[in-house]
């Protein structure tokens, strides 16, 4: 049976995906320690979370690269059940050129949090936030957990790679830890209650909210990159997935940990919505919800990008019986509504 006052660390709290899971958690009755440094996040959100949860949050500072400090936090929390380690660096131009950070923040962070775990010598779930970006650009779509994964292109990649395999090799000699991984396809949207989103830091380097800031005037003008893709209209095509539906797969896989329902002590899932939409068409959606003419300009092809990238969510959907629900135009009319209330 579920145990709905499991205490559950949520490493990276106040991130974007971190706070929409930390709602969904204390909604369906979790306990929660939120831990964050906010290097990239803001001590704000905590007031976002509560506005819409209208529960307490026990937060704490912690640089989990600082293994006493991680030390002494899981010495006050020997009563943990599981942890959700979204905690880590993601913007993919920045890891390129600082990767040894990339590297020590990312990697550091969990093996931290890992040894600490190994140290309480009794079971704990663990859920890892991965990407799709492990695929690269894949042989055959849509994306199953079968395809190999290749050699990552950036060092936020590798991070990614490498912090999946550490996972592993922890799990293979450590029992007590169950862990799942969830690669994430491409996360958008905000709360519907327009309380928590996105907090991109500077240019937004991703699609959606470099969008959403065109359509507010901080952006004069979104570039297109690339209109000659093998695809339909000739644009990108990515798997956009709600940050809401993207939360609540993380509730999925937790009690799949807690209800003791899995397979083996490692298990990794692709976390999309199945459906690809191109650039082109996640403007449209925006021009629609938000009835905005957006200005958009078609520019050269952006290094790195791949062509294709949508999910097939049956293993997601069959053993974490989980589903998304909401469509494109939802998560881009959360996201505008979100946009507009931060850009005020
Ligand atoms: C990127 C990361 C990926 C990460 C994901 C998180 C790269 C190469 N990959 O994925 O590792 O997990 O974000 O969300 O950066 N686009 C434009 N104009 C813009 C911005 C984007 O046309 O101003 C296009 C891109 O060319 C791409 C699509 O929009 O085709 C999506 O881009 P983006 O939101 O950056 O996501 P990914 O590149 O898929």
């Amino acid at each position: 049976m579920i145990n709905h006052s499991s205490k559950i660390i949520v490493t990276g709290g106040l991130g974007f995906i971190g706070s929409h899971t930390v709602v969904e958690l204390q909604s369906k009755g979790f306990e929660i320690v939120v831990v964050d440094d906010l290097s990239n996040s803001s001590i704000e959100v905590l007031d976002g979370i509560k506005k819409i949860t209208k529960k307490n949050i026990v937060f704490e500072n912690i640089d989990l690269k600082n293994h006493n400090l991680v030390e002494d936090f899981f010495n006050r929390h020997k009563d943990v059940d599981g942890v959700i380690h979204f905690a880590a660096s993601k913007a993919v131009g920045e890891s390129v050129k600082i990767p040894l950070e990339y590297y020590e923040n990312n990697i550091s962070s969990l093996v931290n949090v890992l040894k600490e775990l190994q140290k309480l010598n009794k079971p704990i779930n663990f859920i890892f936030s991965s990407s799709c970006t492990v695929y690269g650009q894949a042989e055959r779509l849509p994306i199953t957990e079968k395809e190999s994964i290749k050699k990552a292109e950036s060092p936020y990649g590798n991070t990614k790679q490498i912090c999946e395999e550490i996972i592993i090799d922890t799990a293979k000699s450590n029992k007590n830890l169950n862990a799942i991984s969830l690669r994430y396809f491409n996360p958008i949207g905000a709360h519907e209650s327009a309380e928590i989103g996105e907090l991109p830091l500077g240019v937004p380097q991703n699609l959606v909210p470099f969008i959403t800031q065109a359509g507010a005037g901080i952006r004069s003008e979104l570039t297109v990159f690339g209109n000659d893709y093998p695809t339909s209209d000739g644009t990108c095509i990515r798997d956009f997935i709600h940050v809401v539906d993207l939360a609540k797969a993380h509730i999925a896989a937790l009690n799949r940990l807690l209800n003791k329902n899995h397979g083996s002590n490692y298990e990794f899932y692709n976390i999309g919505t199945g459906k690809g939409s191109s650039v082109l068409e996640v403007i449209k959606s925006f021009e629609k919800i938000s009835k905005i003419k957006l200005n958009y300009k078609i520019g050269p092809r952006r290094i790195g990008d791949i062509i294709s990238a949508y999910a097939d969510t049956s293993k997601a959907n069959n053993k974490l019986k989980w589903n998304s629900e909401l469509s494109l135009d939802q998560a881009m009319k959360s996201a505008w509504k979100w946009q507009q209330k931060i850009s005020k």
